[in-house]
C-alpha cells in the first residue's frame, strides 16, 4: 500500500511518516520545505531503518501537481498535512494563506479525480469549532465564523472536500486535532519552529533552553479555576497512530459515510499553568515566566469529546502530559547538542 503524505517533513507528517512506515506502508512525502527541513528524511530513515520516497515541489504548482500524480497514480491514499499553520500570519497575510492552502488541495482532489485516487486524510483543526458553547466539544458541535484566516481556511477546505467527494468516487476522513505536542521517544524528530515560535511548548521548551528569556503568559484573567486559558494538548505520536486507523478504515470500506469527521484530543483541558507545572515536573528544569494580557483571538477553553473516535476508530489517546513535556524537552536537548556541536566543527 502507498500512501501519499504531503507535508510529511513537517512536524505531524514526520511523526505519522514513521509510525505508517512502521505498519509496513510505502510513503512517499511530497513538501515544498517552506517550514521544514531535507534532515527529516534521514531521521525517519534512522528510527523506521527506511527512507520514505521525497520529492520536493509545490503542491500550489498545478501543472507539476498533475504531473506527480500521473507518475504516480498507483498511490492508495493520501495524507494531507501540506499547508500554512499560523494564526497570526494568516491574520497579516489573508490571500496568502487561502492561496496556499485552498489551490494545493483543489490541485490534489483534481489529482485523485483524474487517476482514480479514493482515499484522503485531511489535517483539520478544533479552530473551526471557534469557542464552543458547551464542553466538551463532539464532532456535531456547530462550525463558528472563523476568527483567522487560517481557521477560515480549515472551514473551507471542509467543505470543498465535502462537495467534492458527493460527486466523484472519492472517501475522506477530516480530522480535527485538538493541540498536538511532544515528539518521538527516539527524540530524532519533533516540532523545528522557524523563527520565534507562536506555540506555547517550543516555546516553554526554548525558554528553558536559554534561547528565550522567558515564556509569555498570555493572560491569568480567563474564567478557568486558575485563570489561565485551558486547551486539549495530544501527544503527537498519539496523534499520528490516529491517522494510520483512518488510512486502514477507509482502504478497508469500514467507513459509515463518504465524508466522516473525528476530533482528536486526550478529553482533558489543561491551563497553561498546569502545562508549566507539569514541565517543572516532569523535567526537573525550572521555568522562567511572566503574566502578560491576553492574546488576541484566543479561545478562554476547548478540549474535545473523544467518544465518538474512541468508538469508531477504536483509538485512544494514551500518553500523559508529563510524558508528552519531557518528550519535548528531549528533543530540545537534541537540538541543542545539535548547534553545540556545529558550532565546534565550524571553529
Ligand atoms: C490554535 C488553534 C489550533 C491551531 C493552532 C495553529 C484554537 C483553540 N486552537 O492553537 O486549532 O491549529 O492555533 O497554530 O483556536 N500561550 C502562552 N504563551 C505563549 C504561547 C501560547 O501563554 O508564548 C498560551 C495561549 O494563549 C493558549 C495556549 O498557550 O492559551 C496554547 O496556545 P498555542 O500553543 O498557540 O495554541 P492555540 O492558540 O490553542
Amino acid at each position: 500500500m502507498k500512501i501519499l503524505v504531503t507535508g510529511g517533513t513537517g512536524y505531524i507528517g514526520s511523526h505519522t511518516a514513521v509510525e505508517l512506515q512502521e505498519k509496513g506502508y510505502e510513503v512517499i512525502i511530497v513538501d515544498n520545505l517552506s517550514n521544514s527541513s531535507i534532515e527529516v528524511l534521514d531521521n525517519i530513515a534512522l528510527i523506521t531503518g527506511k527512507r520514505p520516497l521525497f520529492e520536493q515541489f509545490d503542491l500550489t504548482d498545478r501543472e507539476h501537481t498533475a504531473i506527480f500524480f500521473q507518475k504516480h497514480s498507483d498511490i492508495d491514499a493520501i495524507i494531507h498535512f501540506a499547508a500554512f499553520k499560523a494564526v497570526g500570519e494568516s491574520v497579516e497575510k489573508p490571500l496568502m494563506y487561502y492561496r496556499n492552502n485552498l489551490v494545493s488541495l483543489m490541485n490534489i482532489l483534481q489529482g485523485m479525480i483524474d487517476n482514480r485516487i479514493r482515499n484522503i486524510v485531511f489535517s483539520s483543526s478544533c479552530t473551526v469549532y471557534g469557542q464552543p458553547d458547551k464542553l466538551p466539544v463532539s464532532e456535531n458541535s456547530p462550525i463558528k465564523k472563523a476568527w483567522s484566516p487560517y481557521g477560515n481556511t480549515k472551514q473551507m477546505s471542509e467543505e470543498i472536500i465535502q462537495f467534492t467527494a458527493d460527486v466523484n468516487d472519492i472517501q475522506a476522513i477530516l480530522l480535527r486535532y485538538f493541540n498536538p505536542i511532544g515528539a518521538h521517544e527516539s527524540a530524532l524528530i519533533g516540532e523545528l519552529p522557524i523563527g520565534v515560535p507562536n506555540c506555547l511548548m517550543p516555546y516553554i521548551t526554548q525558554t528553558a533552553i536559554g534561547i528565550r528569556e522567558y515564556l509569555r503568559v498570555w493572560g491569568d484573567d480567563y474564567p478557568t479555576p486558575d485563570g489561565t486559558a485551558i486547551r486539549d494538548y495530544i501527544h503527537v505520536v498519539d496523534l499520528a497512530k490516529a491517522h494510520v486507523i483512518a488510512i486502514e478504515r477507509m482502504i478497508e470500506q469500514k467507513g459509515k459515510e463518504k465524508v466522516e469527521v473525528f476530533n482528536l484530543g486526550t478529553g482533558n483541558g489543561f491551563s497553561v499553568m498546569e502545562v508549566i507545572q507539569s514541565f517543572e515536573r516532569s523535567t526537573g528544569v525550572k521555568l522562567n515566566y511572566q503574566i502578560m494580557g491576553r492574546r488576541s483571538g484566543d479561545v478562554v477553553e476547548v478540549w474535545s469529546d473523544t467518544e465518538f473516535a474512541n468508538r469508531e476508530l477504536g483509538w485512544k489517546a494514551e500518553k500523559t502530559l508529563d510524558e508528552m513535556t519531557l518528550s519535548a524537552w528531549k528533543w530540545e536537548e537534541t537540538l541543542n547538542q545539535k548547534v553545540k556541536s556545529e558550532k565546534r566543527k565550524a571553529k
